[in-house]
């Protein structure tokens, strides 16, 4: 850790919630560089879905290094790229009724993020998108600018301009429907709202706090979308892939996204790789008026290719939400107990996050849940939601294991203040 902090940036950030040397990683566990073994319950920050070093994954990958295919490939077209287009065709859009194209940007999630608002203000020819409170959508410029977190929202360097933030759902309560307010801005030309290009949302608002958006929200959003014609751009880059349950976050309201971001999770392996999906008709790029040199990671589009096959059938999506259910009753079995935390449960799927006041007492059971060899980070704008991003294939002796440590971090941070 010397080495690290002597060399590498004060930017970093993980590093210091877990200050170990991490060596090794299998499925659901992280072993550090003295052998010790720890639970992940963040996978990276949402990116391991199916386990850290997924064997079916990692078949596939030697046989292709073995066989010397194409690792890096610009944009150009290559078989494991033709396979990945084909399998996301028939695997992913045909049985959901979704006629999307497929953009492939820079590697990590921001890259996809301002594709798709560049896309959609170019269609729209207007220049303003609404974001949501606590939504979080990446840190380069123009992604900083439809997030809404302060610690990142830099005076020195945001742009401001060009977005408007309305009140998320449940902002104002659970009695307020934000999406009425959202309408009356809309429809009234001196509100100061202009009509934007798009709207983008998470359905789950991941580092906002694991915050669910209803159903009948999203719906509403998107019939206000329609009405007023603009661009509804979903970001499914943290809780797509399967972490709600279903492979896109937005399937069970039954919206159709005409922009969804897709990144994290996609590639299986945690290989670096983000898109950008959309429906057919708004595919007015040039060619190349978008590019970048890393858009063509192939070992991504293998292993991607691979993580398809857990979607052919409904089988994971079952066992996904059976796992989901166990975690929170048992999270919910544990703020029962223990009162002093004044805690709400929040979550779907497997996303879930315990939000807990006072606000400290979340980094303190990050703390002893890491003594203990439990990985789990926080969320939220206070830091006051303890986020649980467990691998969807977590063995369930393994969760209960985990959920164990949790209970008995709990139980002695309390017992300690
Ligand atoms: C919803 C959402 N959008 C965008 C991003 C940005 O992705 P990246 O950190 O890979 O740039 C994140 C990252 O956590 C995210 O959760």
């Amino acid at each position: 850790m010397k080495t690290i902090r002597r060399l590498e940036s004060e930017v970093r950030s993980y590093s210091r919630s877990f200050p170990v040397l991490f060596e090794k990683a299998k499925d659901a566990f992280l072993f550090d560089a003295d052998g010790n073994r720890y639970i992940d319950f963040f996978a990276g920050a949402g990116t391991l879905n199916y386990g850290h070093n997924n064997d079916h994954m990692k078949k596939k990958l030697i046989e292709y290094l073995e066989t010397d295919g194409i690792v890096h490939g610009l944009d150009m077209a290559t078989v494991a790229k033709e396979e990945l287009l084909l399998k996301m065709e028939s695997i992913v859009f045909k049985p959901r009724n979704l006629d999307y194209k497929i953009q492939f940007t820079g590697p990590t999630g921001t890259n996809a993020v301002e594709a798709g608002l560049k896309l959609a203000r170019m269609v729209k020819k207007r220049s303003n998108v609404i974001s949501f409170t606590n939504g979080y959508h990446g840190l380069t410029m123009g992604s900083m600018s439809v997030t809404a977190n302060a610690y990142y929202r830099d005076e020195a360097f945001i742009n401001r301009s060009d977005v408007s933030f309305l009140p998320y759902d449940g902002y104002l309560g659970k009695d307020v429907n934000t999406a009425q307010y959202m309408r009356r801005f809309l429809e009234d030309n001196s509100s100061g709202v202009d009509i934007p290009s798009a709207v983008i949302l998470e359905t789950v608002q991941g580092e906002g706090g694991i915050r669910v958006a209803s159903d009948e929200w999203l719906r509403e959003v998107e019939s206000i979308c329609r009405e007023f014609d603009i661009l509804l751009m979903v970001d499914d880059i943290q809780v797509g892939n399967g972490r709600t349950g279903h492979f896109f976050s937005f399937e069970r309201s039954g919206i159709k996204p005409d922009i969804v971001t897709v990144s994290k999770s996609f590639s299986g392996y945690g290989l670096p790789m983000s898109l950008v999906l959309f429906r057919r008709e708004l595919d007015i790029w040039k060619a190349g008026q978008h590019t970048g040199t890393f858009r063509g990671n192939n070992l991504a589009f293998v292993s991607a290719s691979v993580a398809l096959d857990y979607w052919k059938d409904d089988r994971f999506s079952k066992d996904i939400f059976r796992k989901g259910t166990i975690l929170s009753d048992r999270l919910h079995a544990i703020c029962a107990r223990y009162p002093q935390l004044n805690a709400e449960v929040r979550g779907r799927g497997f996303i879930y996050g315990m939000a807990v006041d006072p606000p400290e007492i979340a980094r303190e059971i990050s703390m002893e849940c890491f003594k203990n060899k439990l990985i789990m980070e926080l969320a939220g704008a206070r830091n006051n939601v303890i986020k649980f991003l467990a691998p969807l294939i977590i063995p369930d002796e393994v969760l209960m294991e985990g959920l164990d440590i949790l209970d008995a971090s709990i139980g002695s941070v309390l017992k300690n203040r």
